[in-house]
């Protein structure tokens, strides 16, 4: 028999979700969507051949229900969604910071709820989805959340109490990436290069680094000791981060961000 999945509020986190899924081998007809704008809700049929439907509808046909509105938008599509969905269908959360005892609050007892927090590598493929069950979740639902998540990236289960941490590090953490990558172009700027070469020199560089990351098994600490020769360029760049506090402030930026997530799901603003 197959599954109806429906991806409730398809934007750019759905929708990268959705061509990652049909990319993986879902078929086009066991998909549905919806939409607020009818516009968008045609866009989805014509790239991807899925179904368009309203709330009600897909709360009614799918049995695995892919919640992706932002998170100011949940309360609301939840509100449409409660009166139709049946206590056997499985909610996934990819809303940032809503805890799940939000969404079983607002269904029917027993309803097994899994929380997802992915980030926007999500839309190449490489994303990093940290995934958590509430009360109700069962192996074989976190099972099937890992497999929808896996076609855009990793995955990683952990208790839903890590979910702040994870949201620091991983959630946030292509931002940091970035910004570092906007101040190394600074830094190639002062040197003397022109923006578009220095981009292109420290992007390689960080893809290179990440690939050797992720394939060598070498810890981080063997990996920059192998290009830091005794007093050559690379010590003097690190003793000046060292000097200006970086590994500090990166501690300090990511336990900020840790407990901003905690304050926005305790629904503080
Ligand atoms: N983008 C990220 O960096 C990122 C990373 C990790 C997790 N997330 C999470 O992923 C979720 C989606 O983020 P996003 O960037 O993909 O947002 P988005 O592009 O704004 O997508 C949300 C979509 O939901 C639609 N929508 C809102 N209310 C609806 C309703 N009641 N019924 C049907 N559709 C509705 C919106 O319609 P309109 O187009 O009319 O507004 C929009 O198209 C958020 O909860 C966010 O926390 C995002």
């Amino acid at each position: 028999m197959s599954q109806k999945v429906a991806v409730l509020g398809t934007g750019k986190i759905g929708e990268a979700l959705l061509s990652g899924m049909i990319r993986a081998g879902w078929a086009p007809s066991d998909l549905l969507v919806t939409a607020r704008r009818p516009e968008r809700a045609e866009e989805l049929r014509a790239r991807h051949g899925v179904t368009p439907v309203s709330n009600a509808e897909a709360a009614k046909t799918a049995d695995t229900l892919i919640l992706t509105v932002k998170p100011q938008d949940m309360g609301t599509l939840l509100g449409e969604l409660a009166p139709h969905v049946p206590a056997d269908r499985l909610i996934i959360s990819g809303a940032a910071g809503i805890p799940t005892s939000y969404f079983e609050e607002r269904l029917a007892p027993g309803t097994p709820v899994v929380r997802v927090m992915t980030n926007t590598p999500a839309l190449v493929d490489e994303a990093m989805s940290v995934i958590s069950g509430g009360t109700h979740a069962t192996d074989d639902h976190l099972a099937h959340a890992e497999e929808i998540f896996g076609a855009v990236g990793k995955t990683l289960r952990v208790p839903e109490s890590q979910q702040d941490a994870c949201t620091a590090l991983s959630g946030s953490g292509p931002a940091y990436f970035f910004y570092l990558v906007e101040a190394m172009t600074d830094a190639g700027i002062l040197l003397g290069l022109p923006r578009d070469k220095a981009h292109d020199l420290i992007v390689q560089s960080a893809i290179g680094a990440a690939v050797m990351l992720r394939d060598s098994g070498e810890h981080p600490v063997k990996l920059r000791e192998n290009v830091t020769s005794p007093a050559g360029t690379t010590i003097s760049a690190i003793r000046e981060l060292e000097n200006h506090g970086v590994r500090a402030a990166l501690i300090a930026a990511l336990e900020a961000a840790r407990d901003r997530s905690r304050e926005l799901a305790s629904g503080s603003n």
